[in-house]
């Protein structure tokens, strides 16, 4: 089944709309299947916007993710992708039509409240992410076994 990650930005959480925006999602029809709060680390946040590094305010952009929490989000449903793109309008606020998440909500692209996957694929991309840390426990565990193992054997020879 299709999913998109949705995250309230810093701006969306400090603004305690929070529970604003994931109603809108509700309302709709889309199944929540995943939901934390999250500090996101420069590197993630880098890596999430890794396809506009080379845009100007790309050090901004970056430093506005990672002001404070963000609530990340999988959201599931047929085509629900390009829908909450439509939910959440605009990526200009000024630009985006009443009615929409930022044309109600926003009047700043560089505090635009909320993202949205553009793309299935990056849907599941940016979802992976947050596996990203336990995938590194995952590592560390399976390196020091492979260590004590090892330790163990040249004992044993
Ligand atoms: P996301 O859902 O956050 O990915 O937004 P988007 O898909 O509508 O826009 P895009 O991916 O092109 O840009 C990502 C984010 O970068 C935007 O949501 C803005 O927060 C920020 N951004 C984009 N263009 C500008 C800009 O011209 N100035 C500033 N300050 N921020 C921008
Ligand atoms: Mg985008």
């Amino acid at each position: 089944v299709e999913q998109s990650y949705i995250m309230i930005k810093p701006d969306g959480v400090q603004r305690g709309l929070v529970g604003e925006i994931i109603s809108r999602f509700e309302k709709k029809g889309f199944i929540l299947k995943g939901l934390k709060l999250f500090q996101c680390p420069k590197d993630l946040a880098q890596e999430h916007y890794k396809d506009l590094k080379e845009k100007p305010f790309f050090p901004k952009l970056i430093d506005y993710i990672t002001s404070g929490p963000v609530v990340c989000m999988a959201w599931e449903g047929d085509g629900v992708v390009a829908s909450a793109r439509k939910l959440i309008g605009a990526t200009n606020p000024l630009q985006a039509e009443p009615g929409t998440i930022r044309g109600d909500l926003a009047v700043q692209t560089g505090r635009n409240v909320v993202h949205g996957s553009d793309s299935p694929d990056n849907g599941k991309r940016e979802i992976g992410y947050q596996c990203l840390p336990q995938l590194r426990v995952l590592v560390l565990l399976l390196a020091s076994f492979q260590v004590a193992a090892a330790s163990w054997m040249m004992r044993r020879l």
